[in-house]
């Protein structure tokens, strides 16, 4: 790869999906897009260049998605779960008691071990739910990981990382050496394709958001755009939940750390009394349907 085309590829990754490459990763771009480019029956990496300068979208749809890192399992850092389960849903079930509904949004949903886990611990919470509205929405930049996603099938390796055994147990069957999660927790979680630089005030309004190791990725600028249009899509007394690796501190005063939650953050004040985006249900008869799933198991 010449020096121009990794200038072109780095530029293009910017703005295509927030990804930041610092001048010397020219192995990482090898090493992800010599296969892309051999599959394509390209000579290398300057021919996808060029294929990409001729206006090529598959192509540059295909770059953008190989470049992504799609790194996930299941209860990934486990503290973050436990903040959702001992945290806020006790907050939630308090604070939404008479409208009984509640909007989670992962983000950055990869191939669905986060979304999953979420839906299996409001499984865990049983009666506490019944009759309550619960949307799940699983989003990702990468239509790859969104189909692996809604499929919810999952390699042993990939059970055997974060899932307890009485969880693997009571909502997945096997399938030879596959599992898959049952149905009525795949039910649970709606589905779209959405690149975080992009408008999401669509989606309306969420009590939780989930985005976690994706802003790692971006550049403090992309970082601080985002928070602000985040901080616009969560209830006032909502909740924001980040990676190990990412913090608000220092980039935005969109959000304030939740005292002694590590990576749990809620809107500041100030900012949620701006005017935020309606409330809008996404699928209405899947909702219906979900509040009916999360009392049967
Ligand atoms: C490392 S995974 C994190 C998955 C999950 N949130 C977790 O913490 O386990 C990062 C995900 O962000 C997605 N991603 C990267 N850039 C994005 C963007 N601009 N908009 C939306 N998703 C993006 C990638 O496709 C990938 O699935």
């Amino acid at each position: 790869m010449t020096p121009p085309d990794y200038e072109y590829l780095r530029k293009l990754l910017k703005d295509h999906s927030g990804l930041d490459l610092s001048a010397d990763k020219q192995y990482l771009i090898e090493s992800r897009l010599l296969p892309l480019s051999r599959k394509a029956g390209l000579s290398g990496i300057s021919e996808l260049v060029q294929k990409m300068k001729g206006g090529s979208t598959a192509i540059i749809a295909q770059v953008v998605e190989a470049m992504t890192t799609n790194e996930t399992f299941f209860f990934r850092d486990k503290v973050p779960f436990d903040h959702f389960r001992d945290s806020i849903m006790p907050e939630i079930l308090k604070a939404r008691a008479s409208r009984k509904s509640l909007r989670i949004w992962c983000a950055a949903g990869s191939t669905g071990q986060e979304p999953y886990s979420l839906a299996m611990c409001l499984k865990e919470m049983g009666a506490a739910l019944a009759g309550w509205r619960v949307e799940i929405l699983a989003t990702d930049l990468s239509q790859e990981v969104i189909e692996k996603s809604k499929a919810g099938i999952y390699s042993q390796f990939e059970v055997q990382r974060g899932l307890p055994i009485q969880m693997l147990v009571k909502y997945f069957k096997q399938n030879g050496e596959l599992w898959q999660i049952n149905a009525d927790v795949r039910a649970m979680i709606q589905h779209r394709p959405l690149n975080l630089l992009h408008d999401f005030s669509q989606l309306g309004v969420f009590d939780v958001i989930f985005c976690r190791n994706v802003l790692i990725y971006f550049d403090q600028e992309t970082k601080i755009k985002i928070f602000d249009r985040l901080a616009k899509v969560v209830e006032p007394d909502g909740f924001l939940v980040l990676g190990a690796a990412e913090t608000v501190v220092g980039l935005t005063d969109a959000f304030r750390p939740y005292p002694e939650r590590r990576g749990l953050y809620r809107p500041n004040d100030a900012r949620a009394a701006q005017a935020k985006a309606p409330a809008v249900a996404m699928v209405a008869p899947k909702v219906a349907a979900m509040a009916g799933h999360l009392t049967d198991g």
